[in-house]
């Protein structure tokens, strides 16, 4: 469906009968129910395939719902949403009785999220209750950033999706849990830095499992989300962490296969001597353009896809993080010579 006035409001219907919805967000499309109906948020584990372990996040529409279903908010949560809700940032906080156990996997935690885009927050504000989405993709997939992209994993198993155009963030969210009075832990990386966090946040923890070049990090997994291989396209990904020259290098080997492609930076792309398709040169770009480069390698048959990694700062962390996820953790670096 579109996203004029009488769509949305047909959206919020579906929503609020227990239908599952495709809604846009400026980070990823998410695969949207009513968060207060458990049978409606049991339906979005089994069109995604997703694990009944992984807690989902709940979308509001202004800060009364936030007090409506968490409580115990630190005072840093407000100057939080103050800069940067609606937006692409998720909290996590102590949930209150009326959000379902479902919603949290049996956490006594609740991660919400105000986004930014008007559609999603038009049709949040006429359900009149939070909604649960997460990313609209099968489970384990590239999250889709088009409504083409959640008609091609969730056709037939959703009542609509609304279509606002292609995603502008491109990735999801930065998740954070507080650990105290100003101090927070950065469970998922995203569109929001973490320097842009220490402008609001003394104490700004970076978690091993967000950054690691490891599938098997040890301690806790605090997101459950983090343990799953993910945003993995069929073919294969090969992370490669080198400069041009050495990438050109370390792929001459493969890259004259047919169905082997290289992902690389549009500035790479002069006389590029093998098959390829860019993603972008700044981090925003590359994290607007990652998944849906991952998709069409699938719709063009390319079975070993080799990446030029981002580089690891600022949004290139966030990108970099989904990366090592889609390649199993596949990542190679030359030594230099
Ligand atoms: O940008 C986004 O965040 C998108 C759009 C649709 O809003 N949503 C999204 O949802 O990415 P999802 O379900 O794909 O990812 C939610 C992440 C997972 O890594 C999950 O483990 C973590 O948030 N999470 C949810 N609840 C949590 C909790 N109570 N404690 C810790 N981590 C939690
Ligand atoms: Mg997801």
């Amino acid at each position: 469906m579109t996203n004029s006035d009488s769509d949305l409001e047909i959206a919020a219907l579906l929503l609020k009968d227990g239908q599952l919805v495709g809604m846009p967000t400026e980070t990823v499309y998410g695969l949207a129910a009513d968060a207060t109906n458990a049978e409606a948020v049991e339906r979005i584990f089994e069109a995604k395939g997703r694990p009944s372990d992984n807690p989902m996040i709940i979308h509001i529409s202004d800060i009364d719902m936030l007090k409506e279903y968490t409580e115990d908010i630190p005072n840093v949560v407000y100057k939080l949403a103050e800069k940067f809700w609606p937006g692409p940032l998720t909290m996590v906080l102590p949930k209150r009785g009326n959000v379902p156990s479902i919603v949290t996997a049996g956490l006594d935690t609740v991660a919400v999220r105000m986004p930014a885009n008007e559609c999603a927050r038009k049709i949040i504000e006429l359900v009149g209750k939070p909604l649960a989405a997460p990313s609209a993709n099968i489970s384990g997939y590239p999250s889709p950033t088009t409504a083409q992209h959640v008609i091609d994993d969730m056709n037939g198993k959703i009542s609509a999706v609304v279509d606002d155009g292609v995603c502008n963030v491109g990735l999801e969210s930065t998740v954070i849990s507080f650990e105290g009075y100003d101090s927070i832990r950065i469970l998922r990386p995203g569109y929001i830095t973490p320097e842009q966090l220490k402008t609001v946040v003394d104490d700004v923890v970076i978690d091993k499992n967000a950054i690691s070049d490891e599938a098997v990090v040890t301690g806790e997994v605090r997101s459950p989300g983090m343990k799953y291989k993910h945003y993995s396209p069929k073919a294969k990904v090969v992370l490669v962490r080198e400069g041009l020259e050495m990438f050109k290098k370390y792929v001459a080997e493969y890259a004259n296969d047919a169905d082997t492609c290289c992902l690389i930076f549009d500035y790479d792309a002069a006389d590029f001597p093998y098959k390829y398709m860019t993603y972008g040169n700044t981090p925003e770009e590359q994290a607007q353009q990652i998944f849906a480069k991952l998709r069409e390698a699938d719709k063009k048959g390319i079975k070993n896809l080799f990446v030029r990694a981002p580089r690891k700062e600022g949004v290139g962390l966030a990108v970099y993080n989904r990366l090592i996820r889609a390649s199993g953790y596949e990542v190679v670096e030359c030594e230099q010579s």
